[in-house]
């Protein structure tokens, strides 16, 4: 059986992807885990007891294979595949996700937007369509969804991340406001910009505090 993974460690490593495939981009072949902890400002222990989650790629001197490494955090993160996402809420949010072309180098592409405002009935955000609610559960049968994203009011994002799951889908990206209460089996992963900003409040006091 696969060794499971802490969800602590998954939380870290798509940085560690970012900076390898900047290293790539950098024409980077090898690099020690103190080089990278430089770079990340991470400690080195930290960066080799992370990476040793699965199976340390790196050799005792020679470091770790930058393109390796990369394929392989790649594999584990599942983004070696492409994962079909729909947005519900084609508004200010939704169409900033679907404006954000590099989604899609990481295989995460949006195929559809729904929305329950005729007035955006039809637009189409940088080459993606928006549809009516009404048109999803045959746009569902008929194409591969894999993650909804909510980007709706809260109100009725319960309700509808239920219907989306009763139509197969079991991932929901959820930017509305409140904890869906959805069978077990469904993966969620809640993104709340205010929590992030608020965790930059509670550092700018704390910043505050040390110089006075
Ligand atoms: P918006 O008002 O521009 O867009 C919401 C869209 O949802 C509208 O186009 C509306 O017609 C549509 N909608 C309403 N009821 C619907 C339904 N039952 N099914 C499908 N679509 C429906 O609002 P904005 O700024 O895009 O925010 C969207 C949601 O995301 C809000 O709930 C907001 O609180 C939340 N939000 C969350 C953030 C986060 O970090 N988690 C950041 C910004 C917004």
């Amino acid at each position: 059986m696969e060794k499971e993974i802490s969800q602590a460690v998954i939380r870290r490593i798509p940085r560690y992807y970012r900076y390898l495939g900047e290293l790539i981009d950098d024409g980077v072949e090898r690099i020690s885990s103190n080089e990278l902890s430089a770079r990340m400002r991470v400690t080195a222990s930290q960066i080799r007891q992370d990476l040793n989650n699965f199976g340390g790629f790196g050799q005792q001197g020679y470091g770790y294979n930058v393109k390796y490494l990369y394929d392989e955090i790649g594999n584990i993160l599942g983004i070696n595949q492409q994962h079909n996402i729909i947005v519900i809420g084609a508004g200010n949010l939704g169409q900033a996700l679907a404006n954000y072309v590099k989604f899609e180098k990481r295989g995460f592409v949006i195929i559809g937007l729904f929305d329950v405002n005729p007035a955006l009935n039809g637009i189409s955000v940088r080459g993606i369509k928006v549809r009516m609610m009404n048109e999803l559960e045959a746009f569902v049968k008929k194409e591969r969804v894999d993650i909804a994203a909510l980007t709706m009011p809260k109100e009725k994002a319960d309700e509808t991340a239920n219907m989306l799951v009763s139509l197969g889908i079991n991932a929901i990206w959820n930017f509305a406001h409140l904890d869906l209460e959805l069978p077990e089996h469904v993966v969620v992963e809640n993104v709340h910009l205010s929590d992030s900003l608020m965790q930059l409040s509670y550092n700018i006091a704390k910043q505050r505090k040390r110089k006075e």
